[in-house]
């Protein structure tokens, strides 16, 4: 276990899974948050709002028994926001699909890689948080922001909202 830089960011090594404590990163030295979208869909928006709240955490959790758990976490809460989603994405029949299910995919395929370094004792948590955080934000800005107008649109025209 050691520690050194990458890309500005601390490379922290977890010791595997056991009773190892974690280093500390200093708050102060990772990149604060890009801006969140707001979709204006409550049902999405405080979905969202959680999961960065968990993202953030990955740099607040110094036990490898608690980020295990918070790991757990994040694996749940990110196939419960895809998966419900994509199923208002079909309900409202939004053109565009496969293509937004595949980008969830890339999000989940960084996770389990994130996962499977954990399980190496090689967890770097401020690059897991930046990664997970940074794609979030683009994918909510270009992705999701154009499926949350239309559904907006569809009911406002429907006098539901
Ligand atoms: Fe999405
Ligand atoms: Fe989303």
């Amino acid at each position: 276990m050691g520690s050194d830089t990458v890309a500005g960011n601390p490379v922290i090594a977890i010791p595997p899974a056991g009773t190892g404590t974690l280093p500390r990163v200093m708050p102060s030295r990772v990149p604060s948050a890009p801006e969140h979208t707001l979709l204006g869909l409550p049902e999405m928006d405080s979905q969202h709002d959680y999961l960065y709240t968990l993202f953030a955490r990955l740099i607040e959790t110094h036990t490898t028994a608690s980020m295990k758990a918070l790991l757990a976490e994040i694996e749940g809460m990110l196939d419960f926001h895809f998966t419900s989603e994509e199923h208002l994405i079909r309900h409202y029949k939004v053109p565009g699909f496969a293509e937004h299910q595949a980008d969830h995919e890339q999000a989940a395929t960084a996770f389990l890689a994130g996962l499977a370094a954990f399980e190496r004792g090689e967890l770097n948590p401020a690059r897991l948080r930046a990664t997970l955080t940074g794609w979030l934000s683009e994918h909510a800005r270009s992705a999701d922001q154009p499926y949350a107008d239309r559904i907006r649109r569809q009911r406002r025209e429907a006098g539901w909202q």
